[in-house]
């Protein structure tokens, strides 16, 4: 009974950084060609939607609709939509998959030539927008914006998944739990009987130990100067866990002492290079891998002793985990209802849109892992 035409909703509104978002009664227009509107039905708050709010994205353009790990039920699709119908369990992809470009046709890559994350558009692929309040534009977040009701995405920017996906578990496939999941099992690759250290245990770090446990690593220590995340990681998966500051020596030396010399493989989960450096200091010379999961300042430079490299360590990094969106996310969830893997452990609050300052600040606090908010 909506389709093809305008949808007057609730969506939280970002009005700058350092700004609350307000909640607002929005126009969200029908899907033009090769879109598609969803029904937003729970939503995770990410770190990085957190950045924008900071000041630490500084070319978003405001107002927006932030929000970019969620997932919903498509309301109606535009035209030339195939595979995709009303009714359909989807997940909106910040990564898209035009299956087209460079990276998209090369299977080492899960990048897209159609991206939006940064420097920021904005806007649907075709440059123009499909939100409005009080009769003025507002922006779109990371191709995604799920913090609203009902949100339009490009048809190559959602991943439809299986019926029975519980949507308030399965949105932190959205971002979070892939982009720690796949940097353990896709990007490192880490292998059953392997040694793995993950520095940062937040929700990122804490789905990278997940992605270490179920590649049947055997040695899996979680690093964090907050000793109060060390009794979720052991639930996870750590086998043991180490802070940096019970330590005089250099993390790395502490941890070459209970490795036989190094780690196959070490994950840097904060986002500061000084970790990051560290990180691959720990791994094994000759066949230790570190990936940096991370978002470090946009000025910031790691430094690395060229001996290190020549000495056969590797040094990787991916965004998304790795995976290629539209192809793998559906994999993903039906993993997640095989039982492969579960997603409660990272789930620490839930709440409602009108509640998202709330969320926002238990995250910064560092009190919370997820906070999922019913939308
Ligand atoms: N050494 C070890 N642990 C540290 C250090 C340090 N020097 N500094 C911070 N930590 C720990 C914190 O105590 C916290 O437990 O790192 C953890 C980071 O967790 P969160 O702040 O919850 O971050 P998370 O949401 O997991 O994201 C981590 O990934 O996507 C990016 O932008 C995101 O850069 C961020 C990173
Ligand atoms: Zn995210
Ligand atoms: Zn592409």
């Amino acid at each position: 009974a909506t389709a093809g035409k305008v949808i007057k909703c609730k969506a939280a509104v970002a009005w700058g950084p350092k700004q609350p978002l307000t909640i607002e009664d929005i126009e969200v227009a029908p899907p033009k060609a090769h879109e598609v509107r969803v029904k937003i039905v729970a939503t995770g708050i990410c770190r990085s939607d957190d950045h924008v709010l900071s000041g630490a994205i500084s070319d978003m353009k405001f107002p927006a609709i932030l929000g970019h790990e969620g997932a919903g039920i498509v309301e109606s699709v535009g035209e030339g939509v195939k595979n995709i119908k009303p009714g359909d369990k989807v997940i909106p992809l910040f990564v898209p998959q035009c299956g087209e470009c460079r990276c998209c046709t090369n299977v080492r890559s899960n990048l897209c030539d159609k991206h939006d994350i940064g420097p920021y558009r904005g806007l649907m692929l075709d440059n123009t927008n499909r939100f409005t309040c009080k009769g003025n534009p507002v922006y779109t977040f990371l191709s995604t914006s799920t913090f609203t009701e009902y949100t339009v995405l490009d048809e190559i920017c959602v991943a439809k998944i299986d019926d029975n996906a519980p949507l308030d578990k399965v949105c932190l496939i959205g971002c979070g739990f892939s982009t720690g999941y796949g940097s353990a099992v896709k990007i490192a690759k880490v292998e059953q009987g392997s040694s793995c250290a993950v520095f940062g245990l937040g929700g990122v770090g804490l789905s990278v130990l997940i992605g270490c446990k179920v590649a049947g690593a055997s040695k899996i220590i979680g690093v964090d100067t907050n000793s109060d995340k060390f009794a979720k990681a052991k639930e996870l998966g750590a086998t043991e866990c180490i802070n940096p500051n019970d330590y005089n020596e250099p993390i790395h030396e502490v941890l070459a002492k209970i490795s036989d010399g190094g780690l196959d493989y070490t994950f840097e989960c904060i986002g500061n290079t000084k970790v990051m450096e560290s990180a691959l200091k720990a791994t094994h010379f000759g066949c230790g891998t570190s990936v940096i999961v991370g978002l470090a300042p946009a000025s910031a430079r790691v430094s690395v002793d060229p001996m290190e490299m020549l000495t056969g360590r590797t040094l990787k990094g991916a965004l998304f985990g790795g995976w290629k969106s539209r192809d793998e996310v559906p994999q993903l969830v039906a993993d997640f209802l095989a039982k492969k893997f579960e997603l409660d452990g990272l789930i620490t609050h839930r709440s409602t849109l009108d509640k998202i300052n709330e969320g926002f600040d238990l995250l910064r606090k560092g009190d919370s892992i997820r906070t999922i908010l019913q939308i």
